[in-house]
């Protein structure tokens, strides 16, 4: 009893004791006024951003919001959206938002998601003006929008490639309040595409099969492809994809294409929302997967572009339009002639010496190869460099291997008429080096955690511009070791796990950005001082393969895997979005290193010179017979090559759907065209004949066709004159029907 008389009496003492503070916080919290800041009218207005035959239309209403009304065919006035009603009013607050933020009455996928020093999350962008530009043939349009009550500030910055028909755009955001924010989703681009049926095709894939493709007619709600890899972003999936419009069957020639591809070597995020309407709106952008990124007051965070392109002929169309692009402006070197080459990898892997090495260059020059690139295994003294479980990091040479060093080699190749290539992973690092021994804050780790290895290797920290001068510096000291160096191929072989940045601190979130950022400061770097030399980008095989790495880099290694029938459904899938220019394509031993499947060398040479053309084997393993085959497929394809590397690109068979791949390069004034046909599965004998529809042909002129390195063609009309019109409505019947068999065939007008 006594003991609940002396609770009571605490407890009373207690309220009293309280009462005055209690008071004085009811006092505090009193509800605030709630005043909403106005926004200023505008004039509606249409915004039209054009190429030669597509259009995008943004109207701005009278209230400030900015919608984007169509990408699709271009009609002459574009006032006349003026008189545009989205119906999607409810929906979508008002209309279908161009670059959709999180807040006001927006409730699907935003592009835009911030977080704001007071915690509050609501992003409202009003239009605030427009600014247009033009160089040559590119038209640029900024559009700005504006939040009123925290004053962040959007640009949305569209380039317009008027004879490509490709549509570039990206977003620049600023922190123009008075507090830090912190941008959560920041994507590069948001397009609605009205419809009722999408067939989306994208890319999955692995390690040696990359680029294989997906399809699907999508459904309501939210499709996505990304990844979260970090680096090797494109080892499984790619940031590109096509959208046929109103249709569930992919076509090459006919019906509407939206075709899009992310400039951006990390995580990658584009999604796909179909809503209650039917329509779509696609958002794409750098994946917010644990990247959420603070902005400082007056700083702009510049999101990478998003190429668009539009056809209304087909897959083919959109897939031209990006490839013409691609050349004349977004790979570096563009459609430059690229030398042939043999690569030492798959010949020597790591056991070679100088012996080896100028036996292959001899075997090279003999065989006409223009190049002589020397791989992984070069380098590394106290821990060889002999097997991929030591010495990446430490880029000396192995004086034990090539005592008399590399300048010799590379001499030696020029002396014979080559060029010369070397291969770095500079971004990396073997536990067993010198390097990660002295340097063991440049790992991605974490305080505690085990630091996982992949292929027995460590990721550099490239978020910290200390590793960045490291990885410039071996490219450099590299080029430093011969003047005869032409070509390096930089490698990258294991993706981000457990990340952790011993430079970042407390930053942590912006180690995937920043990472990527760094790769960009290395590579802008390289540019400057080497901008002749050929560097092609390598990520165990083609997990670096995007536009964002192309603007620096001259072309991809496609795949590990060289087995020429599985390449062509990796260079199928790679055709979609890249030029051919970029594809290094080699010509590799049997049994296949990686499938142990055995081909015909004409089978491999025919697939190789598709792309850009390499040997990768031993040449001493190959008869005077094949040597000479060789000799004769690299004279043929260096005579039309221009082709493969400038043409337009026709697919005239897709090996998913058929037993045959069939492709073609045509010149842009349709006089020279290279056409490529493969059978990949046996067909009954009493088929006969294969038929193909070639393209891209001028109908009214009269083409020569003869076919490549065989003394006995397939093609009744080989030799013969024959109408593109002809050609092109079924008179192309060509003998193919045994497995892994395959025929190239030059056509010129006369
Ligand atoms: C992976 C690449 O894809 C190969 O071509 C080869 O360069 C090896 N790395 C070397 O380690």
């Amino acid at each position: 009893m006594n003991k609940i008389v002396r609770f009571l009496s605490i407890a009373a003492a207690m309220i009293i004791a309280l009462a005055p503070a209690y008071a004085r916080k009811v006092k505090k919290v009193a509800p605030k006024e709630h005043t909403t800041v106005e926004i200023p009218k505008v004039t509606k207005q249409v915004i039209a951003v054009e190429t030669s035959s597509t259009q995008l239309i943004l109207l701005v209403n009278a209230n400030g919001t900015v919608q984007t009304c169509h990408y699709g065919r271009k009609i002459a006035d574009p006032n006349e959206f003026l008189n545009y009603n989205s119906g999607l009013g409810s929906l979508y607050g008002d209309g279908a938002v161009t670059y959709p933020a999180q807040g006001g009455r927006f409730i699907s996928e935003p592009a835009l998601s911030v977080k704001y020093a007071d915690g509050y999350r609501n992003t409202e962008l009003y239009f605030a003006g427009v600014n247009r530009t033009s160089k040559d043939l590119v038209n640029t349009t900024e559009v700005l929008l504006k939040d009123y009550v925290t004053g962040l500030e959007v640009k949305l910055v569209y380039d317009a490639y008027l004879k490509e028909d490709v549509i570039l755009s990206h977003s620049e955001i600023t922190n123009a309040g008075k507090a830090p924010v912190t941008l959560i989703d920041y994507a590069s681009s948001s397009m609605y595409v009205r419809g009722d049926k999408f067939l989306l095709t994208h890319t999955y894939g692995d390690w040696a099969a990359e680029m294989q493709i997906d399809r699907e007619v999508l459904t309501h709600n939210i499709k996505v492809i990304e990844t979260k890899r970090g680096t090797q972003a494109t080892q499984w999936n790619n940031p590109s994809f096509m959208l046929s419009l109103n249709t569930d069957s992919f076509s090459e020639t006919d019906g509407d294409v939206i075709a899009g591809s992310l400039a951006w070597s990390g995580n990658f995020r584009i999604s796909f929302e179909k809503d209650v309407t039917h329509n779509l709106n696609v958002v794409a952008g750098i994946n917010p997967f644990s990247s959420e990124y603070e902005l400082a007051q007056n700083q702009t965070f510049i999101t990478p572009d998003m190429i668009w392109t539009f056809s209304s002929e087909g897959a083919g169309q959109a897939s031209r339009n990006i490839h013409a692009w691609a050349r004349n402006f977004g790979v570096y070197g563009g459609a430059a002639i690229k030398p042939t080459l043999l690569n030492s990898w798959e010949g020597a892997y790591f056991s070679f010496n100088t012996e080896t090495l100028l036996r292959m260059i001899d075997d090279a020059a003999a065989m006409g190869l223009e190049m002589f690139v020397l791989d992984d295994g070069w380098f590394a003294m106290d821990y060889p460099r002999d097997s991929d479980k030591q010495g990446l990091g430490d880029w000396e040479v192995n004086t034990k291997k090539i005592p008399e060093g590399i300048d010799y080699i590379a001499s030696y190749a020029h002396s014979k008429g080559l060029k010369f290539g070397i291969w770095i992973e500079p971004e990396m690092a073997n536990p067993k080096s010198n390097l990660a021994k002295t340097h063991p804050d440049w790992i991605v780790r974490s305080p505690g955690r085990e630091i996982y290895q992949q292929r027995n290797q460590w990721l550099l920290d490239l978020s910290n511009p200390d590793v960045q001068d490291f990885v410039y510096g071996v490219f450099d000291n590299t080029m430093q070791l011969s003047k005869n160096i032409d070509y390096i191929k930089f490698d990258s072989n294991r993706p981000v796990y457990s990340y952790g940045s011993d430079y970042l601190g407390k930053d942590q979130s912006k180690f995937y950005v920043d990472y990527v950022q760094g790769l960009y400061n290395i590579m802008r770097r390289v540019r400057e001082k080497y901008p002749d030399t050929i560097v092609q980008c390598c990520s165990s095989g083609g997990a670096r393969v995007d536009y964002g790495s192309l603007k620096y880099f001259n072309e991809y290694w496609a795949s590990d895997d060289t087995d020429a029938m599985e390449r062509i459904k990796i260079q199928y899938g790679t055709s979609l979005f890249y030029p051919a220019c970029t594809i290094a394509s080699h010509v590799s031993a049997v049994p296949n290193h990686q499938t142990t499947n055995v081909t015909s060398l004409k089978f491999r040479f025919d697939v190789a010179c598709s792309g850009r053309l390499g040997m990768e084997l031993q040449p001493k393993n190959l008869t005077e017979e094949e040597r000479a085959f060789a000799d004769r497929c690299i004279t043929s394809y260096k005579s039309w090559r221009d082709l493969v590397f400038a043409g337009d690109l026709y697919r005239i068979s897709s090996p998913y759907e058929s037993d045959y791949y069939a492709l073609m390069y045509v010149s842009e004034d349709k006089s020279r065209a290279v056409v490529f046909t493969y059978c990949a599965n046996y067909l009954n004998r009493a088929i006969g004949t294969k038929t193909f529809t070639l393209q891209g042909l001028d109908p009214s002129k009269k083409y020569k066709v003869t076919e490549q390195n065989v003394d006995k063609s397939i093609f009744s009309g080989n030799g013969k004159t024959l109408s593109g019109e002809y050609l092109m409505n079924g008179g192309f019947n060509i003998k193919l029907f045994k497995t892994m068999s395959s025929a190239v065939f030059y056509l010129e007008a006369q």
